[in-house]
């Protein structure tokens, strides 16, 4: 009913709206005043935590491209391997896990058979597994050795968003805690991260404040043949759920790209009016990374595409080379995809919305995935 819906037309608008402040909740409990992190449903001890040489994170769709994001940030942060796998194609490659390996599964609903599937191996091989669910006493997190549950509240609409973004929390705490328990980032490391990480739910009801253009921009694309989009470091898992919402939504044909693979192959789609989603890294820190975007939306321009361009307040100079502008609160580059994956979830929403689908309930998937 609209009133379930909180006012909106589906589900999917609320649990966008709702994210600033899963955001939130998902932090809450999680920091202590000096801003360290505190993971008490973590069951394993600091000294296994110290003994991890391997981390693993396996899991399914969107949550896939939360953990490809995690990759980034765990890598970066923590110093030690990380793998990130589809859940479906893990156990059937022999992976090599031992007792010093970490496996984080992620999952929405704590059911997705595949998940669970690599779970079980991964404990078989004698793996500790660490869950990152939302839904309280699902069988992963019953199976798991510790969960940390994302506080996004439940989740109707088929499409994963506020899921999502609470996932990324979730990975991001445990990338610091892990840091922090080794001894590879100092106290007030952590805390400029974790003080950035208060800041996004805020930053993120700025940025939807202002999404009437990403609806107007919908409109117009409803009618494309095919959408592609392109990012670079953790814009490329952004661009992948970008175009898997659109997939899942619109029904229509859409790709994400490593903006790097470009030119060894898909370039060859673009066309004159083609639209590309660019997603840009921030100019702070790493400007060599956002140049890299900058040239790769110069090149598809210049072979005739409609650039769409997500960057970062205050980076002025991509204006020029973008037909369409949406840019998002400033964030620390391992942050962003808090703020770059929604405007690509409102845009597959509209699209979809414009193209009279059922926003809530696309045709032939379920919201949990209980077949392998
Ligand atoms: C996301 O929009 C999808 N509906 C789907 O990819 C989903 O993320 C995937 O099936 C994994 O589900 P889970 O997080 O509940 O395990």
């Amino acid at each position: 009913s609209a009133a379930e819906k909180g006012g909106y037309d589906y589900f999917m608008l609320k649990e966008i709206a709702e994210q600033p402040q899963a955001i939130a909740d998902t932090l809450l409990g999680r920091l202590s005043e000096r801003g360290d992190i505190v993971l008490d449903e973590v069951r394993l001890t600091d000294q296994d935590l110290r003994d991890v040489d391997k981390v693993f994170i396996v899991a399914c769709g969107t949550s896939y491209h939360a953990g490809m994001v995690a990759k980034y940030a765990i890598e970066h942060w923590v110093r030690i391997p990380c793998e990130v796998e589809l859940a479906s194609e893990f156990r059937y490659r022999d992976p090599i896990l031992d007792r010093s390996t970490l496996m984080i599964v992620i999952s929405q609903s704590g059911e997705t058979m595949d998940t669970l599937m690599a779970l079980r191996h991964a404990k078989e091989q004698k793996a500790r597994v660490l869950a990152i669910c939302n839904t309280n006493g699902s069988t992963i997190p019953r199976e798991s050795d510790a969960v940390l549950y994302t506080h996004g509240g439940p989740e109707i609409a088929v499409a994963s968003t506020k899921a999502f973004v609470t996932q990324l929390v979730a990975c991001y705490l445990i990338g610091l805690h892990l840091a922090q328990i080794r001894g590879v980032m100092y106290a007030d490391e952590v805390a400029a991260v974790v003080s950035r990480l208060r800041r996004t739910p805020d930053n993120l009801r700025e940025l939807l404040t202002r999404m009437e253009d990403v609806r107007e921009l919908a409109r117009d694309l409803k009618t494309a043949s095919t959408i592609l989009f392109i990012g670079r470091h953790v814009g490329f898992p952004v661009a992948l759920e970008g175009a898997l919402k659109l997939k899942e939504l619109a029904y229509m044909h859409a790709e994400g790209f490593a903006a790097g693979e470009l030119k060894h192959g898909p370039i060859a789609l673009i066309d004159k009016g083609t639209p590309v989603v660019c997603v840009v890294p921030s100019p702070a820190g790493r400007g060599v990374l956002r140049d890299k975007v900058v040239s790769n939306i110069q090149e598809v321009r210049a072979r005739g595409a409609r650039t769409i361009v997500i960057a970062e307040e205050g980076d002025d100079e991509v204006a020029a080379y973008a037909d369409h502008l949406i840019l998002v609160p400033r964030t620390p580059t391992l942050l962003a995809p808090l703020m770059t994956a929604v405007p690509l979830q409102i845009l597959a929403c509209e699209i979809a919305a414009a193209r009279g689908h059922d926003v809530d309930q696309p045709r032939n998937l379920a919201k949990s995935v209980t077949v392998e």
